[in-house]
């Protein structure tokens, strides 16, 4: 299941990174929704209906992009019953009407550091106690947020460590709610 999920996202590391606070965001919650924004081919997303099926508490899983789902999210989603949604939107206008509560938050679409800075606000408050925020590709940010005053810690600040994780370098931080 990684080596297709790897195999179908723009680099492999990307979904290497995210197995760790997927894990640990499913293992420790109540079984609520997970979020990823940004799906591209669908391989991360594919990772995650996977560790959904897996710890098998019947997370449910939304995706966000502003192009159409991934086919490999939607007949994935189906194998493995579980509960997806998909809105095709750009990830502010999503972030506006944002009600839920999350289990796991996934950003990989916007990557400019104002506005994604804003939006981890906002949706670090909508996590659960033990949920989990990711922000992929921060590595070229001047600064990484300070998101405490939302109640979030961060795990892994360990970004761009260079080759020493594979070709593309760390680029994933992650956030908890203790
Ligand atoms: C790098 S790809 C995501 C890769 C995916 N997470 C994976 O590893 O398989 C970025 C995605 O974000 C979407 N995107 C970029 N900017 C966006 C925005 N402002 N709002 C919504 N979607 C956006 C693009 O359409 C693209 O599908």
């Amino acid at each position: 299941m990684l080596v297709l999920a790897s195999g179908n996202s723009d680099h492999q590391q990307r979904v290497i990174e995210l197995e760790p606070p997927l894990v640990d965001a499913l293992t420790n919650t109540e079984p609520l929704q997970v979020l990823e924004i940004g799906n591209g081919s669908g391989g991360s997303g594919l990772l995650i209906l996977y560790h959904i099926w897996k710890i098998g508490k019947g997370h449910a899983f939304t995706t966000v992009d502003r192009n159409d789902c991934p086919k490999l999210i939607l007949e994935w989603a189906e194998k493995f019953k579980v509960p997806h949604s998909h809105f095709k939107l750009d990830q502010q206008q999503f972030i506006e009407k944002l009600e839920t509560a999350y289990s796991f938050i996934y950003l990989d679409a916007d990557h400019r550091e104002t506005e994604v800075k804003q939006d981890a606000l906002v949706l670090g408050r909508q996590l659960v106690r033990g949920g989990v925020l990711v922000i992929d590709d921060v590595n070229e940010w001047k600064t990484l947020p300070d998101l405490s005053g939302v109640g979030l810690t961060p795990v892994s600040y360990d970004v761009d460590q260079g080759k020493t994780r594979g070709e593309h370098g760390q680029h994933v931080v992650w956030w908890k709610r203790a």
